[in-house]
C-alpha cells in the first residue's frame, strides 16, 4: 500500500540523520473535471480517503497553478522585507488580534514531552473571502495574488465537501456559511545548530472542519529547486507512522482532515496529525494554506470519539459551539 525508499544524504550530520529511511503515503489524486462532473466512483472513493488518510489531492483546477506560482513570488517578495517594515502588520494577540504578520507564535509538543516552540516559521494570516478587517501590506501587492488563489482554493474546498456530502450523517452544518481564514506560510532557512529541533511545525491536527493546502515551493538563494527528499508534510492517522506525502506536483491541491470536521461527521472522516520536517542545505519553504471554519456559533451535538477531549467542554452527544472548541484549541498551542 505504501512505496518506500530509502535515501542515503547526509555524510557530514549526525547519525540520527544518515541513511534515513522515508516512508511515503499512497496519497490519492483526484481529476477535477472528475470531481465537477460528480463521477459516482470518484466521490466514493474521496470520501474513502477522508476517512482512511485524512488528505486526499485535486489535479487540474483551471487557473489553479498560475495563481499559485504569483502568489508565491510575491510572498517572497514580502518575505524579504526587514523585519520592522513587516512588523508594522503584527497583530496584537492579546487583544485578541490575529490578522497579518506573524513570527514563531506557536509551541509544540515533542515526544519526550517537552515544548518547542517553531520559531523559523513566519505566517500571514487574512480571511477569505477579502474582508474590511484584513491587514494588507503597502510595500508588495500581497492583497491581489492572495485573493486570486485563494478564491480558487475557496470555492473548490466548499464544493469538494458538499460533494463528499458527509454532514448528512453527522451534525448539521451551514455549509453556504463557511469561510476561510487563509495563512502564508514561510518557513526559514536553517542552520546546523536550529536543526536540533528537526521540524518546521510541529505535530499537530488543525482544528476547524478541514484545510485545503498548496504544495509546497523550495528556494535556495531566491532559486526554485524541488522538494528535498527528507523534507515537507508529513501526516499519520491513528497511531501509525508518520509517512510523507509526496505532492510535488504544483497542479495539486491538498485537502486535509480538521478536527471541527471529525466532531462535526461523527468520525466518518478522521482529522490527520501532520508535521513539517526541515530542509538541510540552506533551502526555504514558502506554501499557503486555507482552514474551512463554520460560523462561529454553529452548534454540533457530536458523537465523535474526539468529543472526549477536554476542548469539547461537554460530554459527547451534548451541544458544542465552534468557538468553544476553537478557542480552547488556540489555548493549547499558542506561545503565552
Ligand atoms: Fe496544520
Amino acid at each position: 500500500m505504501f512505496t518506500k525508499t530509502i535515501i542515503a544524504f547526509c555524510a557530514l550530520f549526525s547519525a540520527a540523520f544518515c541513511y534515513a529511511e522515508v516512508e511515503k503515503l499512497d496519497l490519492d489524486i483526484f481529476n477535477y473535471e472528475d470531481v465537477v462532473k460528480n463521477d459516482e466512483a470518484t466521490i466514493v472513493k474521496m470520501r474513502k480517503s477522508l476517512l482512511e488518510k485524512g488528505i486526499a489531492g485535486i489535479r487540474g483546477v483551471p487557473g489553479y497553478k498560475e495563481a499559485a506560482a504569483k502568489f508565491i513570488e510575491t510572498a517572497k517578495a514580502f518575505s524579504m522585507l526587514d523585519e520592522a517594515t513587516k512588523n508594522q502588520y503584527a497583530p496584537n494577540r492579546h487583544a485578541g488580534e490575529f490578522l497579518g504578520y506573524e513570527i514563531g507564535a506557536e509551541k509544540f509538543k515533542r515526544p519526550d514531552g517537552s515544548w518547542v516552540v517553531d520559531d523559523a516559521k513566519a505566517s500571514y494570516y487574512f480571511f477569505v473571502p477579502d474582508k474590511a478587517e484584513n491587514v494588507w501590506p503597502k510595500e508588495v501587492d500581497l492583497q491581489k495574488d492572495a485573493n486570486a488563489i485563494t478564491s480558487i482554493m475557496f470555492s473548490v474546498g466548499c464544493d469538494f465537501f458538499r460533494k463528499v456530502d458527509l454532514v448528512k450523517s453527522g451534525c448539521y452544518l451551514p455549509l453556504d456559511k463557511f469561510y476561510g481564514v487563509a495563512r502564508m506560510l514561510h518557513y526559514r532557512k536553517q542552520s546546523d545548530v536550529t536543526m536540533n529541533n528537526p521540524y518546521w511545525c510541529g505535530a499537530h491536527f488543525d482544528h476547524g472542519l478541514f484545510t485545503a493546502l498548496m504544495p509546497a515551493f523550495y528556494f535556495v538563494n531566491g532559486e526554485q529547486v524541488s522538494e528535498p527528499e527528507e523534507a515537507g508534510l508529513f501526516v499519520r492517522t491513528g497511531d501509525k507512522e508518520f509517512l510523507k506525502v509526496d505532492a510535488n506536483d504544483p497542479d495539486v491541491m491538498l485537502f486535509q482532515v480538521g478536527e471541527f470536521g471529525q466532531l462535526a461527521t461523527n468520525d466518518d472522516i478522521r482529522a490527520t496529525e501532520h508535521r513539517v520536517h526541515k530542509a538541510r542545505g540552506g533551502i526555504e519553504r514558502y506554501t499557503l494554506a486555507v482552514f474551512f471554519d463554520p460560523p462561529m456559533d454553529t452548534v454540533i451535538h457530536s458523537n465523535s470519539v474526539l468529543a472526549e477531549d477536554s476542548r469539547y467542554g461537554a460530554k459527547p452527544g451534548e451541544g458544542c459551539s465552534f468557538i468553544q472548541w476553537h478557542l480552547s484549541s488556540l489555548k493549547r498551542y499558542l506561545v503565552d
